[in-house]
């Protein structure tokens, strides 16, 4: 079933576990994702981010956005699994609003690299017109910063936990994002992860709502091993390793975004399909251990973060 993301989170928080939320951009990924998740009686959300949209839509964000509510919420309504989804990194009013009327669960806005009271004000517009359509928010507070800003987990670009209670407080928002050390994509540390438990502790303490972490993925080696043997050329990648996640899951962190890792095992598989069936030209076929492998990566991600069977 289609549901609320704040139903399925708001039961994470409460249990000590964390759902994934997953990016897709087309068809392929969500059927994979959803499958994965039957096969593990798991609530699961489903993101999608503005380019997601943008790509769906062709530039169109009302067309995309209904074209994902349709897609997902059709598919969901077959399910007897709790199913999610979510508008990621809303930073485009223009996107949010398409969101919210199309039927998203819920929308993230992303104004973490506005100043605090700006940040502030914006999420609280947002919250007032999403929450009126019964549709729940995310917001973010600090930056992501990756290896590639050159100021990877920096002191001034991670939450504050202190703002962070007058921010939810005074916002209304029912998800938060702190940022603790995690960045997007697939070169997220130079060494080892370095992520700030204590500061996520004090967020969780001081806010008492679910939490989420971006920046989730972990960078199977065994994927970009696999890639790279059929010839790509993914030098330095480097995750979250899972350990590190199920640790900010007892922390308090409920929604665990994960998009680079289902993009580097569909690759894996779709490389090496098309290496060694030169002869193909199905896609059901030449697609289809990419979506095994974003399967296995879905099925995995539901058991360790403790999901699995919480439908
Ligand atoms: O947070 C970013 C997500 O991985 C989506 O990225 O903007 O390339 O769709 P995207
Ligand atoms: P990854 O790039 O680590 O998968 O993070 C995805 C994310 O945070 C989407 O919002
Ligand atoms: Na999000
Ligand atoms: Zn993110």
């Amino acid at each position: 079933m289609y549901v609320n993301t704040k139903d399925i989170l708001e039961k994470a928080s409460k249990e000590f576990y964390a759902v994934p939320a997953f990016n897709i951009n087309n068809l392929e990924f969500l059927i994979a994702i959803l499958e994965g998740a039957v096969e593990k009686n798991a609530p699961v959300i489903i993101e999608t981010s503005e380019g997601a949209i943008k790509y769906a839509g062709n530039g169109d964000p009302i067309r995309g956005a209904k074209f994902f509510v349709n897609l997902v919420k059709g598919y969901a309504d077959t399910l007897n699994i709790p199913v999610a989804l979510h508008l990621d990194h809303g930073k485009n009013l223009e996107y949010i609003a398409a969101a919210i009327k199309a039927g998203y669960s819920s929308v993230m806005i992303d104004a973490s690299h506005e100043p605090f009271e700006e940040n502030l004000k914006i999420t609280k517009e947002v919250v007032k017109w999403a929450h009126a359509a019964g549709v729940s928010v995310e917001a973010e507070l600090g930056q992501l910063a990756g290896i590639e800003d050159n100021v990877s987990a920096e002191e001034n670009v991670l939450v504050d936990p202190q703002q962070a209670k007058i921010f939810v407080e005074e916002t209304g928002v029912d998800f938060l994002a702190p940022a603790i050390g995690t960045s997007h994509g697939a070169f997220k540390f130079k060494g080892e992860a370095k992520l700030d438990f204590e500061r996520l502790e004090k967020v969780k303490k001081l806010t008492n709502i679910p939490l989420v972490l971006h920046g989730a993925s972990s960078v199977p080696a065994k994927y970009v091993e696999l890639a790279e043997k059929y010839g790509a050329d993914l030098g330095g990648a480097k995750g979250v390793p899972a350990e590190e996640i199920k640790k900010c899951v007892k922390l308090g962190i409920n929604k665990v975004n994960t998009d680079t890792d289902l993009r580097i095992a569909f690759l894996a598989g779709l490389r090496k399909n098309l290496t060694e069936n030169v002869k193909e030209f199905d896609p059901r076929k030449y697609f289809k251990e990419g979506m095994q492998f974003v399967k296995d990566v879905v099925m995995d991600r539901l058991e360790f973060l403790g999901a699995s069977g919480k439908a």
